[in-house]
């Protein structure tokens, strides 16, 4: 087979390298890509969000299909394009990749079907939403409806932070044409995890789960980001609960889409949270999940390719899973989710060790050094028996990459290690 993936981030590289280690892959495409994914795939200069160049590309090269990684491609309907000539894609439809595009939408799907998540409440108007707010109290979630990279998430404190944030939102604009609407929601507590599944309609193929990193600094400080490093398997995250997930949410969901005439075919991810109550959704995306696919694709021991060929034809498709740990920590420029710098050296790239992955994000080769072009770099992961061993090696290797221009959370993996040794302590002192 030949396969194009959309994209250029560090969930792409991760997609290709996968497929360019599948026995039934000739050749794999991605489009932009960066620089630093030249070892796993041709980049092909194309933008993600020229379709006709795309596809004209597709019918030259006799690519069997594509595999699109960002959303932006899905809400404009590179799916819905591809289709209508009669090409083979794996992704949502414009309609279907709703569920991530707008927050209020998911919002009132979930409701209507009874699927568990915070209660909310959606807004474009400024003094209704600030009643609202003085009405429920702080902590509360504020959410921009529309799509914001991740950073469109603000969870104030006091009641003047939630005033000005929702300004900014509804009045400055600060996301643009994505925060004229706000979802309001409860501020729910408890483990956070990641379950992404492959959906065909009502078949559900579900990936390993994966913990992500959202806040930009250690103790989970500072900003929302896109995701600053992520860990797979979740040890505190029981079969029960993944069982739990699926039967009361990601089933449910998938069905709903049908009965709404959106059905989803493609990569559900669910960023999900364990409260005293259960599992409740935080959020849907319609994609595979950066910097989660860098740490659960390595674990996956099928042949990509053939996984998702038989997740297209409806088939029974059993995965297998490593099951050593991955844990990835993402290196950003100074200044990400806010302004940053681009253009600027990253350090030993060339001389990690072959036990660590390098996933490349946003990076770009010049005169044979690796230059930073965006805020999410590159991921260092490696893969081990314990978290703790796994957390060392790519430390170790962060080490040598890192110089002042850049930063990273030194507490990815922590809160497992936390859960699973207070887990060891209560059985052994039961
Ligand atoms: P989202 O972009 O919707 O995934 O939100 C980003 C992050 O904000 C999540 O990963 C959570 O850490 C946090 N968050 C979002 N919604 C809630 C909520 N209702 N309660 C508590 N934390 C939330
Ligand atoms: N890591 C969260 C996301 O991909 O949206």
């Amino acid at each position: 087979m030949n396969i194009l993936v959309v994209g250029r981030g560090g969930r792409e590289h991760a997609i290709c390298q996968k497929l360019s280690v599948s026995e039934s892959v000739n050749n794999v495409f991605c489009a932009p890509g960066n620089d630093g994914m030249k070892g796993d795939a041709t980049l092909v200069s194309i933008d993600e969000m020229n379709f006709s160049a795309l596809v004209e590309f597709v019918e030259k090269e006799k690519i069997d299909f594509t595999i699109v990684g960002p959303e932006n491609p899905l809400l404009a309907g590179i799916v819905d394009y591809f289709q209508e000539r009669k090409l083979a894609i794996f992704g949502p439809t414009k309609k279907a990749a709703e569920i991530e595009g707008s927050k209020a939408f998911a919002k009132q799907l979930m409701s209507k079907y009874h699927i568990p998540t915070a209660t909310f409440a959606t807004f474009t108007d400024l003094q209704a939403a600030k009643d609202y707010v003085e009405q429920q109290g702080v902590p509360i979630v504020i959410k921009a409806d529309g799509l914001a990279a991740g950073k469109g998430v603000v969870i104030p404190h006091t009641l003047e932070e939630a005033y000005r944030t929702l300004e900014e939102m509804l009045v400055h604009k600060r996301f643009g044409e994505a925060s004229t609407k706000v979802v309001i929601e409860e501020f729910l507590e408890g483990e956070e995890y990641s379950l992404m599944s492959f959906v065909n309609g009502d078949k559900i193929y579900p990936l390993a789960i994966a913990q992500d990193h959202k806040r930009a600094f250690d103790g989970d400080q500072g900003p929302n980001t896109g995701g600053m490093g992520a860990y797979s398997p979740v040890p505190h995250i029981g079969e029960d609960v993944i069982d739990r997930t699926l039967a009361s949410i990601v089933k449910p969901v998938a069905e709903a889409m049908i009965s709404e005439n959106r059905s989803f075919t493609g990569i559900l991810y669910a960023g999900l949270i364990l409260t005293t109550e259960g599992p409740k959704v935080i959020e849907f995306n319609a994609r595979f999940g950066d910097p989660e696919t860098q740490v659960v694709l390595p674990r996956l021991q099928n042949d990509l390719a053939q996984v998702i060929q038989g997740v297209l034809a409806r088939e029974e498709v059993s995965m297998e899973w490593d099951e050593n740990v991955m844990l990835g920590v993402v290196l950003a420029a100074k200044g990400y989710p806010n302004a940053y710098e681009k253009g600027l050296v990253i350090e030993g790239v060339s001389s990690i060790s072959e036990d660590a992955y390098v996933f490349h994000a946003g990076t770009k080769l010049k005169d044979g050094q690796f230059l930073s072009n965006g805020g999410r770099v590159l991921l260092v992961g490696a893969k081990n028996t314990t978290i703790n061993q796994a957390r060392k090696a790519v430390y170790q290797e962060l080490e040598q990459v890192s110089t002042d221009a850049f930063f990273y959370r030194n507490d990815i993996g922590e809160r497992a290690i936390k859960n699973v040794s207070s887990s060891f302590e209560r059985t052994h002192t039961r």
